[in-house]
């Protein structure tokens, strides 16, 4: 299967008055395409920062990130934009949903971004999935109109709908009871093993990680296989 994200030796730190601060040191991961990770590690360890950086979002300070063999950094800002929406799937920490856009308009948001997709198809597919996680009568809804945990399905829908080759998933089911978590977390998983997508999900729920083939923990700035619970 082909490698969707190789990260070899990725590092990150940030400027704090003291001088810089190294979150990640020495991070390296292969995704392959269907496989999918569940990620853990205690709060502030870096796990959004990796997920930043693996959805293109932010950029490491040191190492090579690598999206279906390509380094998405060369790239000017409109195609790695376009690059993004086309290929990388994220689900925010926080569900990052428009407030001025109804539930199926947030959905369909990578559509936005000027590339060439399938409108009419992607449409039904938005439905379809809004339809999977229960929210198929809140279409026209806005985001300021539904609870938190409806936000973080919409979003996990837009995260989906254009059929990402990564999925990345920053606690998507942090905000949601243990029955909704199920599904989100069996969509996620069943929708990525569908598409062949590899799929990267931070999560501190136990019942989540042990619900994924392989699980990996943040430890010391650098990613570890764990073979027990999550933190
Ligand atoms: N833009 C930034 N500037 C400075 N420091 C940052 C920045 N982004 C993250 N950090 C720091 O990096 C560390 C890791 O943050 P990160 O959000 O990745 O943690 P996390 O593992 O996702 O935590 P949580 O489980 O609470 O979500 C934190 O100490 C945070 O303050
Ligand atoms: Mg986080």
């Amino acid at each position: 299967m082909p490698i969707v994200l190789r990260m070899h030796h990725v590092g990150r730190s940030f400027d704090a008055p003291g001088g810089p601060v190294s979150i990640l040191s020495h991070v390296d991961l292969e995704l392959r395409s269907g496989e999918a990770v569940a990620i853990g590690g205690p709060s502030g360890c870096g796990k959004s920062t990796l997920l930043l950086m693996a959805g293109t979002l932010d950029t490491p300070s040191s190492g090579v990130i690598e999206i279906l063999g390509e380094n998405p950094w060369i790239l000017s800002a409109n195609r790695l934009a376009r690059f993004r929406n086309q290929h990388i799937g994220f689900v925010f920490q926080e569900h990052r949903l428009l407030p001025q856009l109804n539930v199926l308009e947030n959905v369909l948001i990578p559509l936005l971004s000027g590339f060439e997709a399938d409108k009419p198809s992607a449409e039904k597919r938005a439905k379809e999935l809004l339809d999977r996680v229960g929210l198929k009568d809140r279409l026209k809804h806005r985001p300021a109109a539904l609870s938190g945990g409806e936000r973080q399905r919409v979003a996990v829908c837009r995260a989906l709908v254009l059929q990402p080759s990564l999925l990345l998933a920053d606690e998507p089911t942090g905000n949601l009871d243990p029955q909704t978590a199920g599904v989100i977390g069996k969509l996620l998983l069943d929708v990525a093993a569908e598409n062949g997508t590899g799929l990267l999900c931070v999560t501190h729920s136990t019942s989540l990680a042990t619900s994924f083939p392989q699980r990996m923990t943040l430890e010391d700035g650098r990613l570890v296989k764990a073979d027990l619970g999550l933190v």
